[in-house]
């Protein structure tokens, strides 16, 4: 599991204007404490199962800008979305409902969608913010393909059961993003505006604490 805390939040929201920061799969909530140390308007996270939901709710229910939403991410950001304005730091890290819990296994949820949101998540980021300068960060890249991570290739049960790439992420941000693989951990991918910067490739080693 790839951690937030390996990107500098601070740098990022000053360089890209980020009011917000969005995390899909909320878990022990380390994630939300790691961007309070930012000073966002709002942290939402969003969390599967109940328990852990409730678990998190109660460790930031003294923090008026956290919200942990309990909920599937793909509906919860449906509806979260349309009503967030200004631009905002992604960290979609929801997969496997319960797993590292110990509550389910990996392969346990045999809805895919639910199992691997991701996919679905882009879509809805895309068509819900057309003129946002959002930035993305996207764990665990080894889910969907081999590369050269630090922590090795993903086991068996964590891969799709479809298709297994990440074409759909430049399928609906290669116009506006830059789009980069990082092999630290598991592996993330970091898309960035190209709005902000020049038109050739951006340097995503910058970000990393
Ligand atoms: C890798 S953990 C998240 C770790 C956390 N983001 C962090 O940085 O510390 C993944 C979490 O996503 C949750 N999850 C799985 N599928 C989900 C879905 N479809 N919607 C929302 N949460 C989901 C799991 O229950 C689990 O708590």
């Amino acid at each position: 599991m790839g951690s937030i805390s390996r990107f500098n939040l601070n740098k990022i929201a000053a360089d890209y204007k980020c009011l917000h920061f969005l995390e899909t799969g909320t878990w022990k909530g380390d994630a939300v404490a790691y961007a309070l140390q930012t000073n966002f308007a709002t942290i939402i996270s969003v969390e599967i199962v109940p328990g852990i939901a409730a678990e998190a709710q109660k460790r930031f229910q003294q923090h008026k800008n956290v919200r942990i939403i309990e909920g599937n991410s793909v509906s919860v950001l449906s509806k979260e979305l349309p009503l967030l304005q200004g631009n905002c730091i992604f960290w979609l890290d929801a997969h496997f409902p319960g797993a590292e819990e110990g509550i389910r296994r990996y392969d346990a949820e045999t809805n895919e969608d639910r199992r691997l949101p991701l996919e679905k998540e882009i879509e809805i980021i895309r068509t819900s913010r057309p003129y946002c300068k959002d930035i993305l960060i996207i764990d665990d890249l080894r889910i969907y393909e081999d590369g050269p991570y630090e922590n090795g290739n993903a086991p068996e049960d964590t891969l799709p059961k479809g298709d297994r790439n990440v074409d759909f992420v430049f399928d609906h941000f290669a116009a506006t993003h830059h789009i980069s693989r990082l092999y630290r951990d598991e592996g993330y991918i970091i898309l960035t505006p190209v709005h902000y910067g020049s038109t050739g490739q951006s340097n995503p080693e910058q970000y990393l604490t």
